[in-house]
């Protein structure tokens, strides 16, 4: 099977990262990550990168004048990585409508609700505080959009009485360890397809 090159772009803690590191190096999902960026000097998906032996770099928004120029140089090293695949695990960025066209239906966003509710980055806090019983995780391709781009997988998760953001994220997080695998291995597979908003799941072909 043909091996899916994977960028993968983080801000932060890095633990979907390091689950999808791990699911490649175990042999569930086709694919290598060729390369893996932050946008910010201390996430500790850096040292989580470089303790997988992955290629993990730093590039700093404040050395570019806009979004725009800094997504320029974001596409450039993925292309210099030849990424077939974008990954956005914890990237906290909007991301340029250049940036969009350059990866077009090859840019995946995992998200900590169930979109269309709660987009943005503190998806758990929003959901929790409107009081939401049920919540959940979404994985998408991404679009012009906030959070806006048709929709690969989706699961539901019960809010418990005493939840706070920590212990829903958690249970959140668990659910994120198993579907954001299972959709890389699906576009890896050529099994998705965009059809408007709509994405369909192929069968798994037999050969
Ligand atoms: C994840 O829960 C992800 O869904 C969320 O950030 C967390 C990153 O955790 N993403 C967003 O809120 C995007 N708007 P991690 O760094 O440990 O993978």
């Amino acid at each position: 099977m043909e091996v899916c090159r994977l960028g993968v772009l983080i801000s932060g803690s890095g633990t979907n990262l390091e689950n999808i590191a791990i699911n490649i190096e175990e042999g569930r999902i086709p694919a290598r990550i060729t390369v893996v960026i932050s946008d910010r000097e201390d996430a500790y998906g850096l040292v989580r990168a470089r303790n997988h032996g992955l290629h993990a770099v730093f590039v700093d928004p404040q050395s570019f004048p806009d979004r725009v120029s800094y997504d320029r140089e974001l596409i450039r090293i993925l292309r210099e990585n030849s990424v077939d695949l974008v990954v956005l695990a914890g990237y906290m960025r909007l991301v340029s409508p250049e940036f969009v066209e350059a990866f077009r239906n090859r840019i995946l966003n995992i998200h900590p609700a169930l979109l269309p509710s709660f987009p943005g980055t503190s998806g758990v806090a929003d959901a929790l505080a409107y009081g939401v019983k049920v919540t959940g995780v979404t994985v998408h391709f991404v679009d012009e959009g906030l959070d806006t781009g048709p929709i690969i997988l989706q699961e539901a998760i019960p809010v418990l009485p005493g939840d706070d953001v920590e212990s829903l994220h958690q249970r959140i997080h668990e659910v994120e360890y198993r579907l954001y695998p299972e959709a890389i291995r699906l576009f890896c597979q050529g099994r998705l397809k965009v059809e408007g908003r709509r994405v369909v799941i192929l069968d798994e072909r037999e050969d």
